[in-house]
């Protein structure tokens, strides 16, 4: 994770922020320590890099890269404004061990925004930021299938948005934000499927994290929880509302090693 130090909404480059509509900085660092404390009370390790002044959206580590073992996988942002982010996200990961690959810079690719693990499978969104081309060279370089999803909906911009695996049979999803085919190509690749509402959505439900049987994201409607809970999981809900000005929840704001 990365502290907010230096988070607000300074410029846009998706429909949920707005240079008008200013993130708090207080409230999102007591949002952004209730993050942090749950995964430590859940007994995660939490590590931490530094904030750079003037790149805002750092918060959203999600967005770094890809990490697999020892590999780290550096994103290529699509958007100049994000770009100073890639060297700082390099450098940790150097200095942490991690050996530190790089596509083709013409190859746009945003980390686990646009990636999720299922079993041997590798989902990868693209479209309005991490481009198709970028998914065959990531899946080699890990070994695995990559099951390319097509996004459909601009306010569901990085795949984690709208998708999320919450073991090794169930996924969650907003089906609308996604083209047809790439609704077929959940359905068949995956045991079975949560399909969200708009509602729960909009309000960043599918960004979340699973530890365990635990499921951690901003909010959930009490007939989502009962779905999640019936399947025996726990939901956590922690309010990330100055976050999601920028776009992002707890999934954005955590990138797993
Ligand atoms: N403002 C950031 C952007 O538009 C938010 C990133 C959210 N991260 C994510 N993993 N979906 O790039």
């Amino acid at each position: 994770m990365c502290p907010p130090d230096h988070y607000g909404i300074y410029y846009e480059i998706n429909p949920w922020m707005s240079v008008a509509k200013q993130a708090q900085s207080d409230q999102a660092r007591r949002q952004w320590e209730t993050l942090y404390n749950l995964y430590r009370d859940l007994g995660v390790t939490v590590e931490l890099m530094a904030p750079a002044e003037g790149l805002p959206d750092m918060v959203f580590t999600a967005n770094a890269g890809v990490v697999s073992n020892d590999l780290f996988i550096a994103s290529n942002f699509r958007h100049p404004e994000r770009r100073g982010e890639e060297e700082h996200f390099c450098d940790w990961f150097k200095s942490h061990g991690y050996r530190v690959e790089r596509l083709p810079r013409q190859y746009y690719f945003e980390g686990m925004g646009d990636v999720k693990l299922y079993r041997d499978l590798l989902f990868a969104g693209f479209y309005f930021r991490s481009d198709v081309r970028s998914h065959l060279m990531v899946g080699e370089k890990l070994g695995k299938l990559v099951v390319s999803i097509e996004l459909a909906d601009k306010r569901f911009y990085h795949l984690d948005t709208c998708f999320c695996p919450l073991d090794d049979d169930l996924v969650m999803y907003f089906p609308p934000a996604l083209q047809e085919y790439s609704r077929k190509a959940v359905q068949s690749h995956t045991k079975a499927q949560i399909e969200v509402g708009e509602e729960d959505a909009l309000a960043f439900a599918c960004n979340c994290v699973v530890v365990d049987r635990h499921i951690i994201l901003n909010r959930a409607s009490q007939s989502l929880r009962e779905s999640l809970e019936a399947r025996g999981f726990t939901v956590q809900q922690v309010s990330l509302s100055e976050f999601l000005k920028a776009g992002g929840g707890a999934g954005c704001l955590t990138l797993a090693l």
